[in-house]
């Protein structure tokens, strides 16, 4: 099923998998190159720069807007998930998407559908504290990559983790695509935007932002040379003398850009930080 094409633009709303088949077989027979950028949806200014990489690099942007359920570790989050469908459209014309796939959760997941299991970057970072959360994203990302064959796909490394965990993906299993990690779009305050900043009030939002910004500066003031392990002792020193009201980190940990291991100097390397500001979880990484 077609859902709509706009009188006004030429994006087109997919829900089915034969359907989306369909034009890509008619892109591919065309010799268009397609670039993907997977996305939850409540579309912003962060799926923005992956939409703005994929129109310069391909001839067909297909975005998929999926709250994909496998990669919750709770109901309430899924449930309290932001959805915006008609600014997500909106958002998709302004930006010249050409294709907004938007499947219902059976056209994805039909009975007996088998998970994938995630065997890359785990037990560290995001992996120890939501158990399950990269099965569900590398399930749904395998099949996403099944279904659109793309010539590109594209990510943000805000999730810095779900990216390099990709990018194994690809590489072992899916050779032939190419995949980019896009720079963290931030707004005027310094805050890497994400669908989930609108769970944020407005006190709690200038707490954010405090830290945030001192956070930045205790970065700025080590060396480059500084050792990972040495700078991941400095920095909970940090945390602790720094008496933020933001007390629930789940990790603040330098790790290594390459490999995420706690090797080398924090030249190559960033601060990944995961924290809740009330009950909305929030993850970042600070760039040196
Ligand atoms: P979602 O949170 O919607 O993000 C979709 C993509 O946009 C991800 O690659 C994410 O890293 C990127 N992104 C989000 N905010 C960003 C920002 N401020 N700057 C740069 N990139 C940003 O990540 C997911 O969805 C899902 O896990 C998904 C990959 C779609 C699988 O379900």
């Amino acid at each position: 099923m077609i859902l709509s094409q706009s009188l006004l633009s030429n994006m087109i709303i997919i829900k089915d998998i034969k359907n989306l088949k369909d034009y890509i077989n008619q892109y591919k027979s065309e010799n268009q190159s397609i670039g993907l950028v997977p996305t939850m949806g409540a579309l912003h200014d962060g799926h923005g720069a992956l939409i703005k990489s994929s129109k310069e690099h391909n001839q067909k942007t297909i975005v998929s807007i999926f709250i994909n359920p496998k990669q919750f570790n709770n109901k309430e989050d899924l449930s309290t998930y932001p959805i915006n469908k008609g600014n997500d459209y909106d958002y998709g014309i302004a930006n010249n998407v050409d294709v907004i796939f938007e499947p219902d959760e059976i056209e994805i997941y039909p009975d007996n559908f088998k998970s994938t299991k995630n065997i890359f970057y785990n037990n560290i970072l995001c992996d120890v504290h939501r158990p399950h959360h990269f099965n569900g994203v590398i399930t749904i990302v395998s099949e996403l990559l099944k279904i659109v064959s793309p010539n590109k796909i594209y990510f943000g490394l805000k999730d810095y983790q779900q990216f390099k965990i990709i990018e194994k993906l690809i590489e072992k299993e899916f050779s032939q695509i190419e995949i980019y990690g896009i720079e963290i779009v931030r707004d005027e305050n310094g805050l890497a935007i994400s669908s989930r900043n609108k769970l944020i009030n407005q006190p709690n939002k200038e707490l954010y932002k405090y830290f945030i910004k001192s956070i930045n500066q205790f970065v700025l003031s080590l060396s480059p040379d500084t050792k990972i392990k040495d700078a991941n002792q400095l920095v909970e020193k940090f945390l602790q003398e720094n008496s933020y009201e933001i007390k629930k980190f789940e990790y603040n940990e330098f790790r290594s850009l390459e490999d995420l291991s706690l090797e080398g100097q924090i030249k190559n390397s960033r601060l990944f930080l995961a924290f809740y500001i009330n009950t909305t979880r929030l993850i970042d990484n600070i760039k040196i």
